[in-house]
């Protein structure tokens, strides 16, 4: 198994992508840390330790911890959890993410661009604080931002996300130089279109459905990049469709 006996945090585990990574991580062998809100405010199903159970129930090795990530005491305090229950941390998935796709600027009220900036960018700037001094002390690591095309591309209504998609690949990119000499890696997975639940929910998703895929087709592209250290590949955008011809 690929990831036997490594460390893996990925935050937004309850469905959709960050479901899919926590379940084809166990598949490798990893212990999964699964992390979502305690009461998500939109509605959908799942929750962390839904995920986590089902992981346990297919022999896999999974703890969910309820975690706001914008909340800096509730971060800092599931990977203290992290730390004491497993003394290391291998691989962090910054998957958590609100999507305000479609909408026209004028009709994004000031709460809602405020909470998708606080999920979207302060999410993974302070996961990234709890986790990087653990990893520097192990001189290895992979940090994953999940991106977006939607980050190098902009479109009719995509002030917030896009803006949002963007600053997290800068703030990829900044990081990923800073954490070279400590052999972490850090690099943007763009997994393209998704039939997430998250996108079910959107009206505009419907128009390409079609031409989306499943979020378990994410799986081995999130595997590979977890393995990479910085001495074999960092600072990079890639993209989910295009990496899949090498895997490496
Ligand atoms: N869907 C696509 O087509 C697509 C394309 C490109 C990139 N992406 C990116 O991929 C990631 C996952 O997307 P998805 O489609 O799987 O979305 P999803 O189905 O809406 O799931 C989003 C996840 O993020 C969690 N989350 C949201 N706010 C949170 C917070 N404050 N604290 C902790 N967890 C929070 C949700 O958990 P709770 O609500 O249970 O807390 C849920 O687990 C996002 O970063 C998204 O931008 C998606």
């Amino acid at each position: 198994m690929k990831m036997n006996g490594l460390v893996a945090l990925i935050t937004g585990g309850s469905r959709g992508l960050g479901k899919a990574i926590a379940v084809a991580y166990a598949q490798e062998g990893a212990h999964v840390i699964v992390t979502s809100r305690a009461d998500s405010p939109t509605g959908l199903p799942g929750t962390a330790e839904q995920t986590a159970q089902a992981i346990s129930q297919l022999g896999g090795s999974a703890v969910g911890i309820a975690c706001d990530v914008t909340n800096e005491v509730q971060v800092n305090n599931a990977v203290s959890h992290v730390v004491e229950q497993y003394g290391k941390l291998d691989v962090l998935v910054n998957n958590a993410g609100i999507m305000i796709p479609c909408e026209p600027f004028l009709e994004i009220d000031p709460q809602r661009w405020d909470e998708l900036m606080l999920v979207n960018t302060r999410g993974p700037y302070l996961t990234c604080r709890a986790v990087i001094p653990i990893m520097i002390q192990q001189r290895s690591g992979s940090i994953i931002n999940i991106g977006s095309n939607a980050g190098v591309e902009h479109r009719w209504g995509g002030t917030a996300y896009c803006s949002s998609k963007a600053a997290l690949h800068m703030f990829n990119m900044c990081l990923a130089e800073e954490l070279k000499e400590y052999n972490i890696a850090v690099n943007v997975l763009s997994p393209g279109g998704l039939k997430s639940e998250g996108s079910n929910a959107i009206p505009w998703a419907h128009t390409n459905w079609d031409q989306r895929v499943e979020p378990e087709d994410c799986g081995p592209s999130a595997v590979a990049l977890a393995l990479h250290r910085a001495d074999t590949m960092t600072g990079k955008v890639l993209d989910r469709a295009t990496y899949k011809q090498t895997w490496s």
